[in-house]
C-alpha cells in the first residue's frame, strides 16, 4: 500500500531531573532504570513528514540543510518503524527545524524523535495514543519518550523484555506553576564530544560505578515524586543536582573516562552553589554536554540567569514548563 499524507508537528525538549544512563536491551532500547523531567517551552522542534510514492529513498532537511548520511539513516531506521506498524512501503521526505535559543547541542535528539513520532503516524494515517507514541518515540531515543508529554514527567523502565511497560506519563504537581529552568549555554555551543548512547553504553560496559549509579537511582526517583506530591522545591532541586552529578560520576570512571565538563561548567556550578548559599533558589543539572541547566523559582529567574551570564563565555535563556508533542497541520492522503 501506498500513502501520500502530510503532516507537522512541534515538540518541546526535555531535561532530566533524574537522569536516564543505561539501557537493559540496546536493540529495543529499554532503560535499564526509570527516569523523570521536565519539558521546557523554550526548546522547540517542527518537524514536518510528507510520505510520497514518487520517491525512492528518505530525505531529511535539517535546520535547512541535506542531513549527514548517519542523521538521515536513523530517521529511516525510525520511519521504518511506523511504516511496518502502517504496512505501507512509502518513503518520506522530512522537514526538521530545532527552535533552540542557541546551536548547542542541547537535548535536541529528545525534541526530535518525539516531534517525528507525531508528525510521521499522523501522515500514515495511525491512530496512537499517546502511551504508544511514547513508546514508538523511545525506539528513536529513550529520552524522547518523556517529550510526547508536557510539565512534569515519569519515564518506566518497565521489566516486559517486549518492552511493552517501558513508557512515559506525565507527572501533575502543583511546582508546575512556580518553576522555571535557566539554560546555560557554554562556549557558544561546541559540539558534544560522545554520543549519547554510545557513552552510556560504555559507562555501562566499563564502568566500575555503574552498578551503584543504577541502584541509586529507584531511591532519587521516589524521592523526586515525594517532592513533586508535596511541592517541595528545595527537596526536588536538591535531589536532581545529586543525581546529575551521580550520573556523571559513573562516565567519569568509565576507562577510557567520559567527561562531558568544561572549566566553564565548573564555575557554573561553584556559581549555583553560592547563588544557593545567597538565598536563591537554584539546583543544577548536566546531560551529556558541557552546559548547566538550572532550576529555580518564576521569582528568582531573572536573578539566576544574570548571575550565570557572569561567567564569561555563557549565554543564559530562561525557559518555562513547555506542554505536550501536538499535531499543528495535516492533510490527509
Ligand atoms: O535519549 P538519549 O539517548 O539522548 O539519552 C539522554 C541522556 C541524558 O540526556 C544524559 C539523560 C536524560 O535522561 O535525558
Amino acid at each position: 500500500m501506498t500513502v501520500a499524507g502530510t503532516a507537522t508537528a512541534r515538540a518541546c525538549a526535555n531535561i532530566a531531573l533524574v537522569k536516564y544512563w543505561g539501557k537493559r536491551d540496546a536493540a529495543r532500547n529499554l532503560p535499564a532504570a526509570g527516569s523523570l523531567s521536565l519539558t521546557l517551552g523554550a526548546l522547540v522542534t517542527e518537524t514536518t513528514v510528507r510520505f510520497d510514492p514518487a520517491l525512492g529513498a528518505d530525505e531529511l532537511i535539517l535546520d535547512g540543510g541535506v542531513a549527514r548520511p548517519a542523521d538521515v539513516q536513523r530517521t529511516s531506521a525510525f520511519l521504518d518503524l511506523i511504516r511496518a506498524e502502517a504496512k505501507i512501503a512509502t518513503r518520506a521526505h522530512v522537514t526538521s527545524k530545532n527552535e533552540f535559543p542557541t546551536a548547542s547541542g542541547l537535548a535536541s535528539s529528545a525534541s526530535g524523535f518525539a516531534a517525528l513520532a507525531v508528525a510521521a503516524t499522523t501522515a500514515a494515517g495511525l491512530a496512537v495514543s499517546p502511551r504508544e507514541l511514547s513508546m514508538l518515540a523511545r525506539r528513536g531515543s529513550g529520552s524522547a519518550a518523556r517529550s510526547i508529554y508536557g510539565g512534569f514527567v515519569r519515564m518506566h523502565a518497565g521489566h516486559e523484555a517486549d518492552g511493552s511497560d517501558a513508557f512515559a506519563e506525565p507527572i501533575v504537581s502543583r511546582l508546575g506553576d512556580r518553576i522555571r529552568m535557566v539554560i546555560a549555554v557554554v562556549g557558544g555551543g561546541a559540539p558534544k564530544t560522545h554520543g549519547s548512547r554510545d557513552a552510556m553504553e560504555h559507562t555501562a560496559a566499563t564502568s566500575p560505578f555503574y552498578r551503584a549509579w543504577i541502584d541509586q537511582v529507584p531511591h532519587d526517583l521516589a524521592a523526586a515524586e515525594g517532592a513533586l506530591a508535596a511541592a517541595d522545591l528545595a527537596q526536588l532541586g536538591t535531589i536532581a543536582e545529586a543525581n546529575a552529578l551521580a550520573m556523571h560520576a559513573s562516565a567519569i570512571a568509565a576507562r577510557p573516562a567520559v567527561i562531558y565538563w568544561q572549566p566553564t561548567t565548573l564555575a557554573l556550578l561553584a556559581t549555583v552553589r553560592d547563588m544557593r548559599a545567597k538565598g536563591l533558589a537554584a539546583w543544577a543539572t548536566m546531560d551529556a554536554g558541557p552546559h548547566v541547566k538550572v532550576l529555580t523559582t518564576v521569582t528568582d529567574a531573572d536573578a539566576v540567569a544574570r548571575t550565570l551570564r557572569s561567567v564569561e563565555g555563557v549565554t543564559a535563556t530562561v525557559s518555562e514548563p513547555g506542554g505536550p508533542a501536538q499535531v499543528i497541520a495535516e492533510r490527509a492522503s
